[in-house]
Formats: structure tokens, C-alpha cells, sequence
């Protein structure tokens, strides 16, 4: 199921699976819009939703003294709720009771509250099944919740869909400031890297680094990230690789803001020949870029900050960090089977469940190796049988391929060349990212937007120069 929220906050939006083509708009009236209201309306619809689902597709399932699951349930207060034509008009007293605002004390030291939402169905079940109780039980749970996780879920489960869309503003901005720079600017055109510096490009003696990314501002805290950090920038030439909309922007960022002594060459994806064969993934563009002949790093929103060129790769194509192993409980306990569906029969066939996963993001390629292997070919197939399956082998995102079309390429990396999950949880702490050689800040809460971890944010702000006429002007800040 997923949600949308207007950028207004006007209108909540509630799309059912594939396979059923229901759709609900919840308009969220029209005057003071609380996250508190857009909370129930998410709730409500939810249960409703599948009240209705369930009616409509489950015949009997229990006997009709017994109800102990969902779908009876659905049957018994799906009618009441909902009237027996099962339209998906809410009774006006729900809305009644909904709105009106709820008393703290009220809650104090109530032990009838449902704490979840399956406490909340049981409890629903033994009433009146009648709207007017059910909106009570509703409206208490919900401001409970809402006490307990003021700060924490309900604020997150919100700014997912609010922050996501409304602020990288500033990111659009520096982007659009950039363009208008390049077209004024003949110093915001300049060839990147100059005519005399192109054979470095192709030069197994220097270090090459390559950067994937559409977003100007992070492609530019991780390249001086890079040249900063290190004792040899003069060795160091560094590889941006963006796509179409964002190729202007980036040249006059880099025109402007040059990393000498390191070399930096601007490319977008349309600039490679094989590119117009069709789509091609990030990973796939790297392994056919022939001037990229030595080992290679990329990522977006990582950081570095030590070199690792001693890292031996044994033979195997990936370097990479796993993730199953670490103190990090949330970050660091994902194995093939938190990725993959193995109630697949093709993918049991394959794979073994309890395989460590390991990291996109940073990871150390050796093309030789690589060119040996089917490994883009291994991954074109594994696309086509998901297409088949109806989508159904992993879930969306472009690590579960990768690790169907790396495994067996992989070498386990020290977890210090690539500390992850800076912008899923709070944990990690300044000291211990201070201490890793790369971080990256995966997940949601990303550096330059509001619901960064306000302890994390000077990482990665350290790289960011807030007096520079473009950053000034869109009103990016350091906190
Ligand atoms: C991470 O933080 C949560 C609370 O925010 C806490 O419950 C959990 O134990 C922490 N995990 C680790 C590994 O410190
Ligand atoms: C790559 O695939 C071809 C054809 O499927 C096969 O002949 C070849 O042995 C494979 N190479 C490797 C290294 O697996
Ligand atoms: C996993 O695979 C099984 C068997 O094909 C399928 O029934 C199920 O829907 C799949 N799960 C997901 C989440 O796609």
C-alpha cells in the first residue's frame, strides 16, 4: 500500500497494491491541517480500505460463532461502519468525534487504550462495532501514540512523505542558479579537464575515482571530501558521471569551484556511445567506460576520508562492506533473505538465505576482473525472470539485482571503508563516524535535508563552504 501526502497537506492519498485498483482520496478540509488529522485519515482509510477489500473478496472463512481473523472481522463491522450499500462514505459522527480535540489528562493513566493496532482491532471486535465507539477507540489510540512518539514514529512516518518532497528546494534551486550560470558564464563552460590534462584520464598511474550522482551539492562535498583528505590529490583524478538534466550544472559548479591539484572530469550518461543502446544501470556505465582501467570507487552521498588503495581484492571483482555483522542492530543484520523472496522457487534454487548482503555505496572495482566475468549479463537475466515473475523475487531498489549479479564476485571489505546508515538512525554517534575512512549517508535523513540527525550534519557540512554565492543564494545552511 502506499500514501501520498499533497504538498499542500490537503489531500491524502491512499493506493492499494497492484492487483487492486482502489484508490481513495481523503481531503483533509480545508482549514488548520494538524499531522495529528492527516494521522487518523491514514488510519481510517486504512481499515475501511480493508474492510471493504476484505468483504468483497472473502467469503466465509470462520464459522459465525467464531471470529478470529481479519476477514470475518471485515464482515461483521464492515456493514455497520460502512452501511450495507458498502460504498466508502464515512459516517458523519466519526468525523464528529475525530475533530474534536482530545484532553491529555483524559489519557492519563488509562490502561483500557489500545497500544496497537492489533490491541485496537481485538478491542473493536468486542464492542458495539458501532461507528461512534469505533472513532472513540480510534481517536484515543492515536493521541496516545502520539504522546508516546512525539518525537520519534509518527513525526518520521510524516516527514517521509513531507520532507522528502518539499525540501530539496534548495537542492532544485542550486541546480537551476547553476544552468543560468553555465549559459551566462563563459567561465562556467569550461572544458572539464583541460585539453592538456586528458590523458590522465586514461593513466593507470593515477588514482581514479568515480562519482554517480544527479545531485550537485553532494557530488561536490564527496569530491573535495576526496581531495582534501588525501596526501596525494595530484595523483587523484575523479570521474563525475550525471545525466542529462543535471550535466550543465554540474560542468559550472566544477568550472567554478575547481579541485586543484586533483583532476575532475565531467560526463553524463548520454555521453558514453553505448548509452544509446537503451537504459543502462550506474554499474553497468562504469564497467563499460574503457578509460576507467584500474580500480574504481563510487557513491553519492558518501564521504572519504583515507586512501585505500592497499586493499587487496583476492581475485574477486567488488570489494564491498557486508552487512550482517556489526554492532549496529538495525544497519547491520541484513543477509540475502532480507532482500530476496525466497518463497521463490527460483530464488531458493539459487541462493542461500543466511548469505551476508553487503553494501552499495562504496565499493572498490577491479575491471580486469570484471571483464572476465558474465556478471552484466547474469544481471540482465535476473531482470528479465523478475519482469516475468510479475516483479516478484526481491523488492524494489537496484542492491537486490546487484547482489544476485555480484554473488560469488564479492570481497568482504573492514567495515571502516564504508560506515553506512548515517541517515537511517540516530545511533551512530560524531566519534565513531569520525573514525571510520568513508561514511555514507544512506537512508532518508540525508545531510542537506531538515530531518538530518543534527549530530551528524557537521560530517558533512564541514565540506560545504555556506559563504559561496550559489549555496548562499538558495538558502542552503549549515543547520
Ligand atoms: C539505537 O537507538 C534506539 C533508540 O533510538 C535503541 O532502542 C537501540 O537500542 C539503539 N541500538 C543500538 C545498537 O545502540
Ligand atoms: C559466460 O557466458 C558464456 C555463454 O553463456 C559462457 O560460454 C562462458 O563460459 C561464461 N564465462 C564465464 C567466465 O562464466
Ligand atoms: C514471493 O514469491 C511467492 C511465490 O512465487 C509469491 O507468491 C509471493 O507473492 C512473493 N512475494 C512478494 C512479496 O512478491
Amino acid at each position: 500500500m502506499q500514501l501520498h501526502i499533497s504538498p499542500s497537506l490537503r489531500h491524502v492519498t491512499v493506493l492499494q497494491g497492484k492487483g487492486v485498483r482502489e484508490l481513495i482520496q481523503v481531503k483533509v478540509g480545508g482549514k488548520k491541517v494538524s499531522y495529528r488529522m492527516i494521522l487518523y485519515s491514514l488510519l481510517f482509510f486504512t481499515f475501511l480500505l480493508r474492510f471493504v477489500f476484505v468483504l468483497s473478496t472473502v467469503d466465509s472463512i470462520d464459522g459465525e460463532t467464531r471470529c478470529s481473523s481479519l476477514g470475518c472481522l471485515g464482515k461483521r463491522i464492515g456493514p455497520r461502519l460502512l452501511g450495507r450499500r458498502m460504498d466508502q462514505s464515512v459516517p458523519e459522527v466519526m468525523y464528529k468525534v475525530l475533530e474534536q480535540p482530545i484532553d491529555k489528562d483524559e489519557l492519563q493513566g488509562r490502561t483500557d487504550i489500545p497500544q496497537t493496532l492489533e490491541e485496537f482491532m481485538a478491542e473493536v471486535k468486542d464492542s458495539g462495532f458501532d461507528a461512534r465507539s469505533f472513532a472513540l477507540k480510534l481517536r484515543e489510540m492515536v493521541s496516545l501514540m502520539e504522546e508516546r512518539t512525539r518525537t520519534a514514529k509518527i513525526q518520521e512516518y510524516l516527514y517521509r512523505h513531507v520532507a522528502s518532497s518539499s525540501i530539496p528546494k534548495q537542492l532544485h534551486c542550486l541546480a537551476l542558479r547553476l544552468a543560468n550560470e553555465h549559459s551566462t558564464n563563459a567561465a562556467a563552460r569550461l572544458q572539464l579537464p583541460s585539453a592538456e590534462l586528458v590523458p590522465a584520464l586514461v593513466d593507470n598511474s593515477y588514482y581514479h575515482f568515480v562519482l554517480a550522482s544527479d545531485n550537485v551539492l553532494a557530488a561536490a562535498v564527496v569530491a573535495t571530501s576526496i581531495v582534501h583528505n588525501s596526501l596525494r590529490p595530484h595523483k587523484f583524478v575523479i570521474h563525475i558521471i550525471t545525466d542529462r538534466k543535471t550535466y550543465y550544472p554540474m560542468q559550472a559548479w566544477f568550472s567554478l569551484h575547481p579541485l586543484t591539484p586533483a583532476i575532475v572530469e565531467v560526463k553524463a550518461l548520454h555521453h558514453f556511445d553505448w548509452f544509446s543502446k537503451g537504459k543502462v544501470p550506474v554499474l553497468e556505465a562504469m564497467e563499460k567506460d574503457q578509460k576507467v582501467r584500474s580500480q574504481f570507487r563510487g557513491g553519492s552521498s558518501a564521504i572519504i576520508a583515507n586512501n585505500i588503495w592497499d586493499i587487496d581484492l583476492n581475485g574477486k571483482v567488488n570489494g564491498a562492506v557486508e552487512t550482517c555483522r556489526g554492532e549496529d542492530k538495525y544497519v547491520m543484520s541484513k543477509k540475502l533473505k532480507n532482500y530476496l523472496n525466497f518463497s521463490h522457487p527460483l530464488i531458493a534454487q539459487h541462493f542461500n538465505p543466511e548469505e551476508c548482503a553487503w553494501a552499495y555505496g562504496m565499493n572498490i572495482f577491479d575491471l580486469e576482473a570484471w571483464r572476465k566475468t558474465n556478471i552484466s549479463n547474469t544481471y540482465h537475466q535476473w531482470l528479465e525472470q523478475n519482469l516475468k515473475s510479475d516483479l516478484s523475487l526481491w523488492q524494489l531498489g537496484t542492491l537486490p539485482p546487484g547482489l544476485i549479479a555480484f554473488h560469488g564476485h564479492v570481497q568482504a571489505i573492514d567495515p571502516f571503508w564504508h560506515m553506512l546508515g548515517l541517515g537511517y538512525q540516530e545511533n551512530t554517534s560524531y566519534e565513531d563516524a569520525e573514525s571510520a575512512g568513508v561514511i555514507h549517508f544512506n537512508g532518508r535523513a540525508k545531510p542537506w535535508l531538515d530531518i538530518a540527525f543534527p549530530q551528524l550534519r557537521p560530517l558533512w557540512a564541514k565540506y560545504v563552504d555556506f559563504s559561496d554565492k550559489f549555496v548562499k543564494s538558495c538558502h542552503i545552511r549549515a543547520a
